[in-house]
């Protein structure tokens, strides 16, 4: 179940009390089926913007976005979101987290709730299912949340600096994890993160965003192996892949302003 996106000359206006501001401008990005994108630009330079325009939960204000071929014009299932903050209720269990968005759908719940075990299993929490949010960690707390994401298998997942708030250890095991149900399912992911380490290890390409308006300053192709491991943070490659997109982003700031 995989899903290619396509955005075309996509532009996105916010009205300001001292007028218009363009957040994002012609933006042209195409995650084929499967791809593991990686968005990476400066804070405020539209990343999450842009997510939200192919979530469908904000339309552009010109170009188009398009999900198989077919134009965006609102949420669907075929997409899951992960947002930085798990955004888990409180008074639910892990479990029952991960099972809401087939209970808000009113899907069968026997179905569902096979593939909310699974999910979970496959994410290390087996043994959690019944755990209430806060006697869990930030970062099984983030898993349950990708779980639930991944839910109504959706073609798409679109993750949003999800693990910025997670310490460096647990952000490297969250990265293993990500890409072993990625390998698992292989939903068409969209990675926005300001972290370039992160976006390089993850990553089959690295879209590079300009900051005001936000436009693709450039692409990356990723040239290693999968599936990765972590020693591969020590590779040579790694390290040149990492200036180089590192080098373009300071390059961007020079000129502006
Ligand atoms: N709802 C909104 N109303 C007005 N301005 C917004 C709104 N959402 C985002 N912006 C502005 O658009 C720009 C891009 O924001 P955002 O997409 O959140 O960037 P990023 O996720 O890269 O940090 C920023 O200048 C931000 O202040
Ligand atoms: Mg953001």
């Amino acid at each position: 179940m995989t899903t290619k996106i396509e955005a075309r000359g996509i532009s996105s206006e916010f009205a300001t009390p001292s007028g218009p501001m363009l957040a994002l401008r012609d933006v042209d990005l195409t995650a084929q089926a499967g791809e593991f994108v990686a968005l990476v630009g400066e804070s405020g330079c539209g990343k999450t913007t842009f997510l939200r325009i192919v979530a469908g939960l904000l339309p552009p204000n010109r170009g188009e976005m398009r999900i198989d071929g077919v134009a965006v014009t609102g949420p669907s299932r075929e997409v899951g979101i992960v947002f930085q903050q798990p955004v888990l209720l409180p008074w639910r269990t892990a479990m029952e987290n991960v099972l809401l968005p087939a209970q808000v759908r009113g899907l069968p719940p026997e179905q569902a709730c096979a593939e909310a075990e699974a999910l979970l299993a496959s994410m290390g929490l087996g043994e959690f299912l019944d755990r209430f949010p806060r006697h869990l960690s930030g970062g099984m707390q983030q898993r349950v949340s990708i779980a639930r994401a991944l839910l109504l298998q959706p073609g798409i997942l679109l993750m949003d600096e999800p693990f910025g708030a997670l310490d460096a250890i647990t952000r490297e095991q969250m990265h293993l994890d990500l890409l072993n149900v990625w390998r698992a399912r292989r939903p068409t992911i969209l990675f926005v993160t300001h972290d370039i380490a992160e976006a390089v290890f993850l990553a089959d390409r690295v879209v590079l965003l300009s900051p005001r308006p936000g436009t693709v300053r450039q692409v990356f192709e990723v040239p290693l192996q999968r599936p990765r491991v972590p020693d591969q943070r020590f590779d040579p490659v790694f390290a040149a892949t990492c200036r180089e997109v590192k080098h373009a982003m300071q390059t961007n700031g020079e000129g502006e302003g």
